[in-house]
């Protein structure tokens, strides 16, 4: 069993981009600029944002964190996206999910523009990510779609199951997996038995946040299991979804958390946003 070291390949790929980001200020006196915009005071959204912010500091960007109340309207939200969108600094916007319930998230996130979006959640970016253009993807699946790479783990003809079916994680995901010629199938909350999708799999890919959902007697032996669930136990210690002491001697290879996907997640973002400041003005 080989554990993916989410932490060291992160602090790798940073330490990359801050050679690329220096580089660019050095050729084209380009910048990468990073917009945050946070609404409310959810304790784990600050912290995510407040990573975001440092990560940018890390590598040498410019970024800005719009704090916002949770009495803002939809409104003044969308002034402000639309302000990012017209700010020649800034290369990516990122609306920190999940938004408060009066808030409409599909108008909000349609608002920033496609070019900026590197967070890769307008449905611009979804239908090329889709049919297989190129595209800004979504931070959390690239990542997982690196942690491959990087562990030479071959995605062509295996059975993933992708546990979860959201428009953050589970749904690109499956698309990002579709496109490198595995053969995925998407279980969610209305699956039947979710068990005997996920011990046929040769990959299993879990993001739904719920901790210790998969057992051992759910994975086949040999597995590749990859944990994107970020959950805070009652003691304050953080768990995935995969119930990681009982299934991790099964795996060939398995995702710690903390310390597996989630700091890919934030690498994969400052790739993005500085992949669009290589396209300023383009
Ligand atoms: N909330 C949970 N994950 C994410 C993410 O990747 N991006 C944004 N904007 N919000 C999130």
């Amino acid at each position: 069993m080989q554990i993916i070291d989410g932490k060291a390949l992160s602090q790798k790929i940073k330490t990359s981009l801050k050679e690329e980001t220096s580089l660019l200020k050095d050729n084209q006196n380009i910048v990468p600029g990073l917009a945050v915009i946070i609404i409310g005071d959810d304790p784990a959204s600050r912290a995510y944002v407040g990573m975001k912010a440092k990560a940018c500091k890390d590598v040498g960007f410019y970024s800005i964190v719009h704090e916002m109340p949770n009495s803002i309207t939809q409104e003044e939200i969308i002034d402000t996206i639309k302000m990012m969108n017209n700010n020649p600094r800034i290369d990516g916007i990122l609306v920190q999910l999940p938004l408060p319930n009066h808030i409409d998230t599909d108008k909000i996130l349609e608002v920033i523009e496609p070019k900026k979006d590197v967070d890769g959640f307008h449905a611009y970016n979804v239908g090329r990510l889709v049919t297989g253009l190129d595209s800004f993807v979504a931070c959390t699946p690239l990542g997982v779609m690196e942690m491959f790479k990087k562990y030479n783990i071959e995605l062509e003809g295996k059975d993933v199951c992708v546990v979860g079916a959201s428009n953050i994680v589970g749904k690109p995901m499956a698309s990002l997996l579709l496109n490198a010629n595995a053969t995925v199938t998407v279980t969610h909350i209305f699956t039947k038995d979710l068990a005997s999708h996920t011990s046929k799999a040769d990959i299993v890919v879990v993001g739904v946040g719920v901790p210790h959902l998969i057992k051992e007697d759910m994975i086949k032996e040999g597995a590749v299991v990859i944990d994107i669930g970020i959950n805070r136990l009652e003691d304050g210690s953080l768990t995935g979804d995969v119930d990681y002491q009982n299934v991790a001697p099964k795996c060939s290879y398995i995702t710690p958390v903390p310390g597996g996907v989630g700091p890919m997640t934030i690498a994969m973002l400052l790739s993005n946003t500085l992949k669009s400041a290589t396209k300023r003005g383009l």
